[in-house]
Parts: structure tokens; sequence; C-alpha cells
């Protein structure tokens, strides 16, 4: 039986306080809630003060990135390590806007080398994959999804993907509006469990959970949640909101 999993990504929005307020009130909407994971993923700069919000909670607390290296010579970054000082027990990988912003544009093998990074000190990613529309239409998204999976889990072995939830995020409908249907979004999560068969075993296809991301909303939670092979979430702008946020996990 896997557990429904709900992460909130707050991508680079909020400040300090709107940030420790927004957790302050989840833990507090939240108390009760035992049967769902849940995690939030705020900025590099307001994971400490978010993890004192969340100390003696139920709430994880996540990353949105991660920098492959040990510590050195690397201005800016922050690596596995030190987001799991910082309190971190998730981190988001490979998110398509990261994958697609230009000035970023990360690569399946720089994804990989991140979730090794963060698998070899105990991190848990969240690894996201996702067609673009124009791939959608042109009817390739089983295989841009396949070849996300299997270039960013190069290497990676049926012990280690035990720490690893996949977010299948179709890039047209993250921050659109424009939700996945529940079948649309169905039909990738089955493929995505036959592929992880396929490359692993049937333990690793039962037991990984995969989330879906892309506009959800309290509204569309329950129907999408309710899919066989949908098995949580991977919220953005409905997380910046304790009712909204609160309300996709009551609907979970
Ligand atoms: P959205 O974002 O819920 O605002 O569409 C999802 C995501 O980017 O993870």
């Amino acid at each position: 039986m896997r557990k429904t999993f709900i992460a909130g990504n707050w991508k680079m929005n909020l400040t300090q306080s709107g940030a420790t307020e927004l957790a302050a009130g989840l833990v507090a909407k939240l108390a009760d809630n035992t049967t769902v994971e849940v995690a939030i993923c705020p900025s590099f700069g307001f994971l400490s003060g978010v993890a004192e919000q969340l100390a003696s909670s139920h709430i994880s607390l996540g990353a949105q990135n991660l920098y492959p290296a040990e510590c050195g010579a690397y201005t800016g970054e922050l690596n596995a390590e030190m987001l799991l000082d910082l309190g971190c027990e998730y981190v988001i990988l490979g998110h398509s806007e990261r994958r697609h912003l230009p000035e970023l544009d990360e690569s399946n093998e720089f994804i990989n080398l991140k979730i090794k990074s963060a698998i070899a000190t105990g991190l848990k990613p969240i690894l996201c994959v996702g067609e673009l529309l124009e791939e959608r239409e042109a009817g390739r998204t089983t295989t841009v999804v396949e070849q996300q999976l299997t270039n960013s889990l190069a290497d990676i072995t049926a012990e280690q993907i035990e720490l690893i939830t996949i977010a299948y995020e179709p890039v047209w409908a993250i921050g659109t509006g424009k939700v996945a249907t529940p079948e649309q979004a169905e039909e990738v999560h089955g493929s995505i469990r036959a592929w992880l068969r396929d490359r692993f075993n049937d333990l690793v296809a039962d037991t990984t959970r995969i989330q879906y991301g892309g506009s959800v909303k309290p509204e569309n939670a329950r129907e999408l949640l309710g899919q066989p092979n949908i098995d949580g979430a991977l919220v953005g702008g409905a997380a910046l909101s304790t009712d909204s946020f609160a309300g996709i996990i009551e609907n979970a």
C-alpha cells in the first residue's frame, strides 16, 4: 500500500516572515493529519526558519534543488549535506522550470548527478518528468517521459530507488490553470509504473510513489488522486495558501 504524498513547491515566492507564517498556519491546520504524508519546499533562504516551525509537526521539509558536489568552490550553491543539515528530508530535482528555463537548461545527465548525490547522503529526491505541449501533440509523451526516466535514473539500483518519488508534471499544465484530465494523467502514470517494472522489478513498481503535478487545486484533487496510479501531488500555486493546500490534503 502506497501512502499518499502531497508536496508543496513554493518556488521563488514569499518573504522570510511570509514563509514562516505559512508554515505555522499549515502546522496548525494539519495537526490531526496522519493519513497523508506532507512536505513543503521553500526557497533555500527560508529553510531554517520553516524548519523551526515544522519541528514538532508531521510535515517534512524539502528543498527545490541541490548542487552535486562536495564542499568547495561553488559560489551560490548548496549541496546535499548542507540541505540535510538544514533539516531537509526531500529535494525536488529535475523540475521543468530548471529543465526548460533557457538560462538553466538542465540536462538529464546533470539531474542524474544530483539524484546520485542526494541518495548518497540519504536525502530523498522527488524526480520531476513531463512533456511539453508540442511533444504531447506530436504523440511523443511516453517516449519523452521514458527518456527522462532512463537518463535521470542511470545507474540507480532497485535498493536506491526506494528513496525516490517520481512526479509526473506535464509542462503545459504547470502554473497554467490547465490541468491534465484524470484519464490523461492516469495513462502516463500507468506507463511510468510499467517502465519501473521493466527497468527494476515488481516490488519497485508496486511501491514507488508517483505524484501528479500541474495546476492541482482542492477542486480537482479528489478525482486526480482517486486514480489507481496517482499516489499524491506536487503542488505549486495552490501550496501558497493555507486553505488551498490543506484543502488538497483533505481531499486526498
Ligand atoms: P502548479 O505548479 O501547481 O502551480 O501548476 C506545480 C509545480 O510546478 O510543481
